[in-house]
């Protein structure tokens, strides 16, 4: 299982209200003890912080207020120590405003810098060049002056994309990665890895709606059909590049894959030579939606088997105790948390949890003053859009800023009450954090849970089932209790006893063909004796 560190928010060492990599390494026996493989760090490189870190200023360094380089080193050490490995995320479609390339492309429309950006002249009208616009609102073009034309970013003005089609900036890329690989990195997480090519003729992306001026900016987004900005046939061919710089170190790819069309999705895995893996963005947007879930993990499972991580949750998205606790107490959301990340362990990626996933943690809450997160503090009108609830540092125990710093933390949010600490569910056997980690402990030592080819059985509209040789995982959605019959299935193997269950964690082995899935709750089964 891997864990996303949020880095800002994770833990503070030295202090000054900003999490850092020192304090990561203070927590490498909480991760352990966790049970975790993998840690997932967001972006530590040097950033003016515009979008908290991914408007990178330089991908070869630290950035002060997370660490140093050596702080790195101890990291991986620290890490090697219990055999956690570390991801590095990696920001290949833009780079800040800042970075030392974007200034000189500024400064110099002639030099060797230029071409590492996208730059078109203004369209007829003195506008921007076509009609793409910005994840974070507005058109994707911003003009600059010095030159007289506009370059193009996805993200914020302050994040200027890079133009993939210079070979510059692949071996640019290449360096980066091996200077992480080198330090020991296992991987990567790779930013918007479906938005680096675009369309060599830079289309207008056909509009699916009116537009008009009081959608939030997500809206105006989803208006535009993004055929010509995102997910270019040729994008692949950036992690085919990649695959090749990583293989002699043995490392992975995991790409951040926001395309909806998960045949298109697939193609990125399919072949094992470029991605190795996708965090496929869908399943942060889902909220308790039965027939979306069964449908997203079905198809993806039937076409990229083995080829996605699955995430419930992110640093950009509502945490699933509160998206599925809309309407449902607090322990119900949680429970429906449980049975989704325990049927990830049968789909044969490496799932991840995000920070705080382990407590059952919702949203913090942040005063409206308080808001730091573009989406939010740039328009006052849609601050509900922002992230900065999902991203409020992680309690750690019932000292002030629940232990997370000694200083003012850098995001100010209400306090979380005892029992959503670490320190308190960690005395407490029944506590969320004990089910996680006995659910990190069922992986370890069952292999049969990847082992073999896995095959989508259809027991019904609110069940999701997935065999393997040797295991089968029975998700029941619905809210009342499922009844199957094992022996009814045409399943290889047997006699099969119920091993797992994501509501009352390991269970005692018996053999018995007849099961109850309880509503909204996964189980799992093994066949041969019960180990
Ligand atoms: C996805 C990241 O997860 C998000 O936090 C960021 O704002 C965008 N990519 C742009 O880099």
């Amino acid at each position: 299982m891997g864990y996303q560190a949020y880095i800002r928010s994770f833990a503070d060492h030295d202090g000054d209200g900003m999490g850092d990599l020192r304090g990561i390494v203070d927590k490498v026996d909480y991760l352990a003890w966790l049970g975790v493989d993998a840690v997932w760090i967001n972006p530590f490189f040097p950033s003016p912080g515009h979008d908290h870190g991914y408007d990178v200023s330089d991908y070869v360094d630290v950035d002060p207020q997370h660490g140093t380089l050596a702080d790195f080193d101890e990291l991986i050490s620290a890490t090697r120590k219990v055999g956690i490995r570390v991801i590095v995320d990696i920001v290949p479609n833009h780079t800040s405003n800042e970075h030392a390339w974007f200034t000189a492309a500024v400064a110099d429309p002639t030099g060797p810098f230029r071409d590492f950006y996208i730059w078109k002249p203004p369209a007829a009208d003195g506008g921007p060049p076509n009609n793409w616009v910005s994840h974070f609102g507005g058109p994707a073009w911003t003009f600059e002056p010095v030159s007289g034309e506009y370059y193009c970013h996805l993200f914020l003005p302050e994040q200027p994309d890079l133009n993939w089609q210079n070979p510059a900036v692949a071996d640019a890329f290449d360096t980066a990665l091996r200077f992480w690989l080198d330090r020991g990195a296992a991987g990567f997480r790779i930013d918007v890895a479906h938005g680096c090519h675009k369309d060599p003729l830079f289309r207008d992306n056909p509009q699916l709606r009116t537009v008009t001026p009081n959608m939030s900016p997500r809206a105006v987004f989803d208006s535009f059909d993004h055929r010509f900005d995102l997910d270019q046939d040729t994008n692949i061919e950036v992690f085919r590049r990649w695959n090749q710089v990583v293989e002699p170190y043995g490392a992975v790819l995991i790409g951040e894959l926001g395309a909806e069309d998960a045949e298109r999705a697939a193609r990125y895995v399919a072949d094992g030579d470029a991605l190795h893996q996708l965090f496929y963005l869908r399943s942060t947007w889902l909220e308790w939606e039965p027939a979306e879930w069964k449908t997203s993990i079905e198809s993806l499972q039937a076409i990229a088997p083995g080829g996605v991580s699955w995430v419930l949750s992110c640093h950009d998205r509502p945490r699933p105790a509160t998206r599925f606790g809309r309407g449902v107490d607090d322990q119900r959301a949680i429970s429906r948390s449980l049975a989704l990340s325990t049927l990830a362990m049968v789909l044969g990626g490496m799932p991840f949890v995000y920070q705080g996933e382990e407590l059952g943690l919702p949203d913090g809450n942040v005063d409206p003053n308080s808001v730091t997160d573009p989406l939010a503090a740039r328009f006052s009108q849609w601050a509900g859009e922002g992230r900065d609830g999902c991203r409020t540092p992680m309690p750690w125990d019932s000292t002030p800023n629940n232990g997370f710093t000694r200083g003012e933390p850098w995001l100010k949010s209400a306090p979380r009450p005892a029992e959503l600490t670490v320190e308190s569910q960690r005395d407490d056997p029944e506590s969320t954090i004990h089910r996680y980690r006995d659910l990190l402990a069922f992986r370890h030592k069952t292999p049969q849970l990847c082992e073999g080819q896995a095959r989508v059985l259809d027991l019904g509209p609110s069940v999701i089932a997935i065999e393997r040789p040797h295991c089968l995982a029975i998700t029941n959605l619905a809210t009342e209790a499922f009844s199957v019959d094992l022996s009814t299935l045409t399943l290889p193997g047997g006699p099969w006893h119920q091993s797992f269950s994501s509501k009352n964690g390991v269970l005692e082995a018996k053999n018995d063909s007849f099961s109850e899935v309880a509503a909204e709750s996964t189980s799992i089964y093994l066949n041969g004796a019960p180990s």
